[in-house]
């Protein structure tokens, strides 16, 4: 099955010099990998494409959370053992199950856009490897994350507890239809592509709340779109960016009935 993106497009060539210019570095520097070094440098990456798409995002730079979290959260221990190398290149990678890690620029704009606070509680719609979730999990008080592959919910839940997460619940399960038994949610951020707005995910958000998602047709374009939901119950959307994202499939209390 082909690996989704989960990334930014039209930025290859520009990822191409930065992973090579990495890799030389670290091959004259040392031969044991630092991992805080080179979280230091995919730091510095994710801020320079901050920068580059500013007038899309309307955000000039990381917050001091954001940033803060993208250089503690160990993604070498998220990935499978085959990519950890490759764990801080700003990049998707492979997880298993045809599904990938996002890139660490979305993971962070993701988490920027739904302004997390100390105290609040999130939701994380396709958990993946975890790493999302990790993010969150450092500056909110409690993430529950869902995921609707069990083998990488099971991966996912064991490497977060491995990394001492203990305010990250993943569980099984149709992330459409969100997890209402812990509603209302101060930020929701989903990781897969809806074709529209999840009507339930909305009615899970807390007045004020704001929601990231992808929004766009499987081969189609896709936009990543900032949803915030008035005191009204109504909500207000704006398109962010052009992204390419798997898409959010359906569980079995949606899929149609088979004959
Ligand atoms: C781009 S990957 C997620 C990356 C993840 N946030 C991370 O940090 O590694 C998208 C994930 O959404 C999951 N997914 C797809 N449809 C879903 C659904 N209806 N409910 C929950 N998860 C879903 C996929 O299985 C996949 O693991």
């Amino acid at each position: 099955m082909a690996h989704a993106f989960c990334a930014r497009l039209g930025v290859g060539i520009r990822l191409a010099v930065a992973a090579a210019t990495a890799t030389l570095t670290m091959m004259t520097a040392r031969a044991e990998p630092d991992h805080a070094a080179e979280r230091a440098r995919m730091v510095a990456e994710i801020e320079a494409m901050y920068a580059e798409t500013r007038a899309e995002t309307g955000l000039a730079s990381m917050s001091a959370a954001v940033r803060a979290a993208m250089g503690r959260v160990e993604r070498h221990r998220l990935v499978p053992a085959a990519q950890a190398s490759l764990a801080y290149r700003n990049h998707p990678l492979p997880i298993g199950s045809g599904q990938t890690i996002s890139q660490p620029y979305i993971v962070a704009l993701s988490t920027d856009l739904i302004d997390p606070q100390p105290g609040q509680r999130v939701l994380d719609v396709g958990t993946g490897s975890g790493y999302q979730a990790a993010v969150l999990a450092e500056i909110v008080q409690q993430v529950y994350s869902i995921e609707i592959v069990e083998a990488l919910a099971t991966t996912a839940r064991r490497a977060l507890a491995a990394l001492g997460y203990r305010n990250v619940a993943v569980r099984t399960g149709d992330g459409y239809l969100g997890w209402p038994e812990h509603a209302p949610f101060d930020g929701i951020v989903v990781a897969a592509a809806a074709p529209r707005v999840p009507q339930a995910l909305v009615d899970q958000l807390r007045p004020g709340g704001k929601m990231v998602i992808p929004i766009g047709a499987e081969t189609g374009i896709q936009y990543l779109v900032l949803v915030t939901r008035r005191a009204d119950g109504g909500i207000d959307e704006r398109r962010v960016l052009p992204v390419r994202f798997v898409p959010l499939v359906p569980g079995a209390e949606r899929a149609a009935p088979q004959r």
